[in-house]
């Protein structure tokens, strides 16, 4: 392949805002004006940040083919939705956003465009989106991506409908150009796929199996981010740490995190999603060897209770689990932790969910995102008999996530009075007020009397503290 280039989204659109994670549609927020129609894209990501960044490299592919960028799906002649299935009304939103087109309806969108469902969707629904939604042309799993340019040439040269949905493929979406949404935190997938077979999940189906890429070509894109100014690096991966180097230099996951964290401008590494089963020593250990991994680590759950667990084939119990646990929190680094956990899994008791409120002050976890069991297709969960009504699923997500609210204020509490490093991402409308994170994921909103803070690194002090994040002040030592 020959050598990647890195377009920040700055670059293309200046003035464009980057406030951090909450941008989602990956058009710029700023008008653009422009021609209607043409060799112009649009593309609208939901779901992980696997996703997003799948979005990045094919936002590559279309400006590498003479496409422009707008911003709103009026202004284009080729629509993207980039889509999620891992809950239902995820998969349930990309049918409305099509819906906008639907010809028969008064008030769709202007008909003429090309519409391409990507992503997860793609791949689980396959050419049943074409009876769904007659008006899309191209439908394309993320397995399949490399071939791409070649549906889109298709497309140009007249086809009506072209399709990408094989998963047997040992590729992984590498691609020339690669436009990033972000100035100086730059996503890099380094695993595609995932061969855990959790009975609820179907990303399996809709990702393929694992893929690694090999460590050299993930170095080199790493060296060249630095040269162009991106200080932080996100490797990601729907199992992370279950990384296998193809290559004959065969670094373990570990290894590659210590090697990505020595290339020089690098400050901070990040990595997720973690799987316990894969979760060794080896990894806090680096943690512990290299400031510039970032102290922290993602490390999904699910449930408390061993009985559930095994419902979901996780390969963990809660024991083993709590063991990983101990493992990060016996670092030399005060290490944080995050997790998400799902209730109302088919046949959870109310004691086995009491066993997942008993894990939360067990691990004292630092973050939680959790979730109502949502039924899948294909999966193996999706026939389970399921007897809890969807009220006391309700009831149990909410009882959880108070639980866990009181947790995050008391060990966000314990640290009012010390000094982290943040990397500033944002101004609040306030001029002095900045938002930015610290190296354990947690939101610091800050004071400073400085300006153009942007993408700087800045020690501040800790001076309140909330559930979800923490206020201070720059600290002039
Ligand atoms: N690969 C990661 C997580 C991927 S999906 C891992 O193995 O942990 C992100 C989260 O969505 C999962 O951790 C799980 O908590 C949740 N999730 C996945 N499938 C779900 C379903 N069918 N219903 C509800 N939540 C689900
Ligand atoms: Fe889904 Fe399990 Fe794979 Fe995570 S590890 S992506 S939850 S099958
Ligand atoms: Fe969603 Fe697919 Fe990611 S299902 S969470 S977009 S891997």
């Amino acid at each position: 392949m020959g050598e990647s280039i890195h377009v920040p989204l700055a670059a293309l659109f200046p003035g464009a805002s980057f406030s951090g994670a909450s941008a989602k549609g990956n058009a710029p927020a700023s008008s653009l004006g422009g021609l209607r129609g043409g060799r112009t894209f649009y593309i609208e990501t939901f779901g992980c940040q696997m996703n997003e960044h799948d979005s990045e490299k094919v936002a590559g592919v279309l400006l590498r083919r003479g496409y422009r960028q707008v911003a709103s799906p009026d202004e284009a002649g080729l629509v993207f939705y980039n889509t999620c299935s891992i809950r239902e009304k995820a998969a349930q939103k990309v049918f409305s956003r099509l819906g906008e087109f639907n010809p028969k309806n008064n008030s769709g969108r202007d008909s003429g465009k090309v519409i391409g469902v990507l992503g997860c969707v793609a791949q689980q629904e396959g050419e049943q989106i074409f009876e769904r939604a007659p008006w899309v042309s191209l439908v394309c799993g993320s397995a399949s991506y490399r071939k791409l340019p070649l549906l889109l040439a298709r497309l140009e040269a007249g086809e009506r409908r072209v399709t990408g949905l094989e998963t047997d493929t040992d590729e992984t979406f590498e691609t020339e150009l690669t436009r990033r949404d972000h100035p100086f935190r730059a996503y890099l997938t380094i695993i595609e796929g995932c061969d855990k077979a959790c009975s609820y999940c179907v990303v399996p189906y809709t990702r393929g199996p694992e893929r690694s890429r090999a460590s050299d070509s993930i170095l080199r894109e790493v060296r060249e981010l630095a040269e162009v100014g991106y200080t932080e690096i996100q490797l990601l991966g729907q199992t992370v740490n279950s990384y296998r180097d193809p290559s004959n230099r065969h670094l373990t996951f570990s290894e590659l995190l210590l090697a990505v964290a020595e290339i020089p401008g690098i400050r901070r590494v990040r990595f997720l999603t973690s799987h316990p089963r894969d979760l060794g020593g080896d990894i806090v250990a680096a943690i512990d060897a290299s400031p510039a991994l970032c102290d922290h680590v993602h490390l999904p759950v699910q449930a408390g209770s061993t009985r559930v667990l095994r419902a979901m084939q996780r390969t963990y119990t809660r024991e083993e689990y709590l063991e990983k646990i101990g493992l990060i929190r016996r670092a030399r680094r005060p290490i944080s932790i995050t997790t998400d956990i799902i209730v109302g899994f088919p046949g959870e008791s109310e004691q086995d969910f009491e066993e997942t409120l008993s894990l939360l002050e067990a691990a004292q976890f630092d973050g939680a995102f959790s979730f109502q069991y949502s039924p899948r297709p294909h999966t193996p969960a999706a026939v389970m008999a399921d007897p809890v009504p969807e009220s006391e699923k309700l009831r149990r997500l909410q009882a959880l996530q108070e639980r866990q609210r009181a947790i995050q204020l008391r060990r966000n509490q314990g640290l009012v009075g010390e000094v982290f490093e943040v990397l500033v991402e944002g101004a609040s409308r306030r001029e002095t007020q900045w938002t930015g994170r610290t190296s354990s994921n947690r939101v610091l909103n800050f004071t400073s009397s400085r300006t153009d803070l942007l993408g700087e690194y800045l020690r501040v002090r800790v001076t309140g503290a909330g559930p979800n994040s923490l206020t201070g002040e720059e600290s002039i030592e």
